[in-house]
């Protein structure tokens, strides 16, 4: 299993001495919406100045008509990042597009599709998909996986299921995780490491226990050592 830290602080600076604070540890970092919009490529250049070895995820579930996708991940691609992610609802078309499009690449990021996002419960998700969540993030995943996606973004809480219906090697990246029984916050599906692995999580997400925590580095070495 492995770490990817969420660069959720409220300015680039902080972002970046989070990013320095955490520059001998083997994680990925996940630029999201707000840095990104804010921040622009150069922060992802930047990330990747403090150490080369830093895996980038692009936060931005894309979700848009299948060719706005597949333009916007070729330019992700160009970048230089590790991973982006885009959303299972967008379709199966949309997603076969954004990896034909990727195909011309000698090498490209690991693209994961958003099946269920952690910040639903199951009343807020059917009123919005009439359905379980269990059922559609099954569904979603298989889509992608057929589309040819690496692997989802799900819950800890679907995460073995997905793994066990479609293939040990489909990797799924699970948010929502408290470390150490933290707040949940906005999260209403989370979970602790052990769980996590229990599930067969292949990265975890971890924002505000790190970055809201007093010693940030601390707490990070100390995940690290329950993977
Ligand atoms: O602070 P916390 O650990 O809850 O942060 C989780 C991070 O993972 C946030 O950046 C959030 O946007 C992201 N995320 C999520 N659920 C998803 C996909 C991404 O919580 N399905």
């Amino acid at each position: 299993m492995e770490l990817c830290v969420a660069l959720d602080l409220p300015s680039r600076e902080q972002n970046l001495s989070l990013a320095k604070e955490l520059k001998d540890f083997p994680v990925w970092l996940k630029v999201g919406l707000r840095s990104y919009i804010r921040d622009g490529k150069e922060f992802i250049q930047d990330l990747k100045s403090i150490n080369t070895k830093f895996k980038i995820f692009a936060d931005l579930k894309l979700y848009d008509i299948p060719n706005t996708m597949a333009d916007a991940a070729e330019e992700l691609t160009k970048i230089g990042i590790e991973m982006f992610n885009i959303h299972a609802s967008a379709g199966r078309e949309a997603m076969q597009t954004v990896m034909h499009r990727l195909e011309q690449f000698s090498k490209r990021p690991l693209v994961l599709a958003v099946t269920v996002l952690t910040s639903f419960n199951e009343e807020q998700f059917r009123s919005i998909y009439n359905a379980s969540i269990d059922e559609k993030a099954t569904q979603f995943a298989k889509d992608a996986y057929e589309a040819g996606l690496d692997g989802v973004v799900c819950s800890v809480f679907e995460s073995k299921r997905i793994k066990q219906i479609i293939s040990s090697d489909f990797i799924t990246l699970t948010p929502g995780i408290r470390p150490f029984g933290e707040d949940a916050g906005d999260q209403k599906r989370v979970a602790g490491i052990e769980m996590a692995k229990a599930n067969e999580s292949d990265i975890i997400v971890v924002g505000r226990p790190i970055y809201k925590a007093k010693n940030p580095k601390e707490v990070v070495e100390k995940i690290l050592t329950k993977l």
